[in-house]
C-alpha cells in the first residue's frame, strides 16, 4: 500500500499485535495502542525487527483525553492516521443477577464508547484524506448470544450497529467501516484466560467448528488487513464473520 498510517488499539497482545504487525507488512506505519505503553514494546520491537515502522501508545480506549493525546502523538510521530482497528476489548461471564450498573458501564466504556471516542479522534484525518477504514473487532457472541454473557455479547452488538451506522454517515466521505466478529481465537490473554476458566476439552469445541481448527490472531489479522486495502473499496457496513464456519448468517 502506499505510505498509510494505522492506528490498533489493544495492540500489546493476541489479535490486535497480530493485526498491528500484518498491517505493518503490508507498508503501514503503526500506532500500537494498549493501557500502559510499556506493554507495547514487544509488539514495536516486531515491527521494526521485520524493517516497519511503530511507535507504541499508552491510553484506555475508554477515556476521552487519552485517547486524543495518543491519536495527536501517533499524527505528530508518523502522520495523519487513516486506518483504525477498534480492537481492545473486555470480555465478562457474570451471570443475569449479578451484573451491576457498575459491571456494565465498564464494560459498555471499553467495548463501545472506546471505539466511537477513538474513531472521533481519527476521524478528521481521514475526512481531510476523503479516505479512511475502520474497523471494529465486534465478536460472534453478538451473532448468537451467549451463556452468561449478556453485558460482553450486547456490548459487541452495538459494535455491530454502531459500524453499520458510520458506514452510512462515512460512506460520503471515503471512509469505509466494517467489523469483524471473531469466533474462538486462541493464544490470545482472553482466550487463554477463558480456557483456564471453563476446562473446555479441544475436540469438543472444534466439533463447532466445520473447519475443524481453532482461529488464530494471524486469521482475524488477514480479514483486516484486506478490509484496510484498497482492494475493499466497496464493501462497508459488513460483518465479515472469521470463525472457521462456527457462525453462518
Ligand atoms: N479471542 C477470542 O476468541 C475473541 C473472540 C471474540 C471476540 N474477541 C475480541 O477480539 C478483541 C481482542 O481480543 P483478544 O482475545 O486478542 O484479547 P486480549 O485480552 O489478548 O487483548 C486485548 C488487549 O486489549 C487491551 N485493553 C483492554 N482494555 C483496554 C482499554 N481500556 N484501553 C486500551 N487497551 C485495552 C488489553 O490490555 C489487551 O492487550 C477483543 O475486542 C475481544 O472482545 C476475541
Amino acid at each position: 500500500m502506499a505510505y498509510k498510517v494505522a492506528l490498533v488499539s489493544g495492540a500489546a497482545a493476541g489479535i490486535g499485535a497480530a493485526c498491528a504487525k500484518r498491517l505493518a507488512q503490508d507498508g503501514a506505519a503503526v500506532g500500537v495502542l494498549d493501557l500502559d505503553e510499556a506493554r507495547c514494546a514487544d509488539t514495536v520491537a516486531a515491527i521494526k525487527a521485520a524493517g516497519g515502522s511503530a511507535i507504541a501508545l499508552g491510553a484506555d480506549v475508554s477515556k476521552r483525553d487519552q485517547a486524543f493525546a495518543a491519536v495527536e502523538k501517533l499524527r505528530d510521530a508518523l502522520g495523519p492516521v487513516t486506518i483504525l482497528v477498534n480492537n481492545a476489548g473486555v470480555t465478562d461471564f457474570t451471570p443475569f443477577e449479578e451484573i451491576t450498573d457498575e459491571l456494565w458501564d465498564f464494560v459498555y466504556a471499553i467495548n463501545v464508547r472506546g471505539p466511537m471516542i477513538l474513531a472521533q479522534a481519527v476521524f478528521p484525518d481521514m475526512k481531510a484524506a476523503h479516505w479512511g477504514r475502520i474497523i471494529n473487532i465486534s465478536s460472534s457472541s453478538a451473532q448468537t448470544g451467549a451463556i452468561n454473557m449478556i453485558t460482553y455479547s450486547s456490548s459487541k452488538g452495538a459494535v455491530v450497529t454502531m459500524t453499520r451506522s458510520m458506514a452510512q454517515e462515512f460512506g460520503p466521505l471515503g471512509i469505509t467501516v466494517n467489523n469483524i466478529p471473531p469466533g474462538s481465537v486462541m493464544n490470545t490473554i482472553m482466550s487463554e484466560a477463558n480456557r483456564d476458566r471453563f476446562q473446555i476439552p479441544t475436540e469438543v469445541l472444534l466439533q463447532t467448528v466445520p473447519v475443524r481448527r481453532l482461529g488464530e490472531p494471524e486469521d482475524i489479522a488477514n480479514a483486516c488487513a484486506w478490509l484496510a486495502s484498497e482492494a475493499s473499496s466497496y464493501v462497508t457496513g459488513q460483518t465479515i464473520g472469521v470463525n472457521g464456519g462456527r457462525v453462518v448468517t
